[in-house]
């Protein structure tokens, strides 16, 4: 199945990691839905590592720890789908998971049949242990693409290989209708930058199909939970969200949504934004200012190198003629740049102006002689939707 727009939804390593249990998945599910997340698109609910006994069953059958989910993963599948959401698990390319928990290298076909047993709809797979395989990536992922595609259920592949081993150029031969772009993130804002670095470099392998997945939301984390590291201001987690939706990343929340204060819920739920995101066209962003300017590569392309004055400012057109347009200064300096509607695609001669709105605040600007200035604090962004006017 092709999937025409990137996920949304909540899993549960970012805040929890292997302090997971039916308690708190089904609690999370009922979240989504109270929050008013579930209405705005959010409805994966996703069990990330450390779900599993430690040994496979005399079947060869991944067993969840009876402990942690006492009526097993098909209860916790029928309360999901009963809430009007959708079920997602996760699993390894190698013998071991991350935490050390049984892989599915070697137990592709098995493990495909038991989560379509148990009605998943998502399956995350991780690259831990990957080389006592003695298999290229590309074969391993394919293995679990193939066995899916044949489990007889529609079951959302997530390639969780951390941008390792060149995956941009073969991920998409897969199966993976997502795939993780960047390494893993910390819920401090030098993470994010780290991320965003990353993934500039490796944007134009993202679209329909295969979506490149920054990995998962911090907003709300507030410096608590799994992957904490200090937390971020309100402002760097609205450049963190702002961005993931500009570059059409899912969107998988991670923090603890029974906790979520009200600056995150309203960011998390900022209409423009998530429009931008699930953007129907899903165009790729471009730069408003010089490459150079904006971005160091080095030799080999597909490395980020980092640098200190960086504030890129893009564009991207969206499905129904506007554009998003967005300033994210991720240095220590204010930063003023201008974006030229040129650039963008505006002749001379178009009779019409571009017209700017701030997705934060709704505030109107009108593009002056071409040209619209923008100004962002250090580690603040300003996105915009501009729309061609009259
Ligand atoms: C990492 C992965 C994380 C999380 C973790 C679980 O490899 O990138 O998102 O799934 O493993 O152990």
């Amino acid at each position: 199945m092709v999937r025409k727009t990137p996920p949304m939804g909540w899993n549960s390593w970012n805040t929890f990691g292997s302090q997971i249990n039916e308690e708190v998945i089904l609690r999370a599910a009922d979240s989504l839905v109270a929050s008013g997340l579930a209405a705005c698109g959010y409805e994966y609910v996703v069990i990330d590592d450390c779900w599993s006994l430690p040994q496979r069953d005399a079947q060869g059958r991944l067993v969840p720890d009876p402990e942690k989910f006492p009526h097993g993963m098909k209860y916790v599948a029928d309360y999901i789908h009963q809430k009007g959401l959708k079920f997602g698990m996760y699993s390894d390319a190698g013998p071991k998971t991350c935490a050390g928990y049984p892989g599915s290298g070697n137990h592709e076909h098995i493990d495909a049949a038991t989560f379509a047993s148990w009605d998943v709809d998502y399956l995350k797979y991780d690259y831990c242990y990957h080389e006592e395989m003695n298999l290229p990536g590309a074969v391993l992922y394919k293995r679990m693409g193939l066995a899916l595609a044949n489990c007889g259920r529609d079951i959302l592949f997530s390639a969780c290989s951390w941008g390792a081993d060149d995956s941009y150029q073969w991920m998409k031969e897969t199966g993976a209708h997502i795939w993780r772009s960047t390494g893993d993130i910390q819920d401090a804002f030098s993470s994010v930058r780290n991320l965003i670095q990353q993934e500039i470099t490796r944007m134009e392998y993202n679209g329909q199909g295969c979506f490149n997945d920054l990995d998962m939301l911090i907003v709300g984390m507030n410096g608590e939970g799994n992957v904490a590291m200090g937390g971020c201001t309100p402002e760097e987690y609205a450049l963190h969200f702002a961005f993931w939706c500009f570059f059409g990343s899912p969107l998988m929340i991670g923090s603890d949504l029974s906790k979520l204060d009200e600056t995150s819920l309203r960011l998390l739920t900022n209409p423009d934004l998530i429009r931008i995101d699930q953007d129907s066209a899903y165009r790729q962003p471009f730069f408003l200012a010089p490459l150079e300017k904006n971005m160091e590569r080095t030799t080999d392309q597909h490395y980020y190198k980092d640098y200190p004055g960086h504030a890129p400012l893009l564009a991207r057109i969206l499905d129904d003629g506007s554009v998003a347009i967005g300033l994210f200064n991720l240095s220590e300096q204010t930063v003023t740049d201008v974006a030229d509607a040129g650039t963008i695609g505006v002749a001379p001669d178009c009779p019409k102006t571009l017209v700017a709105q701030d997705v934060f605040s709704g505030e109107q600007l009108p593009f002056v002689d071409g040209k619209l200035s923008i100004t962002c604090a250090p580690h603040t962004c300003r996105v915009f939707i501009a729309r061609l006017c009259d």
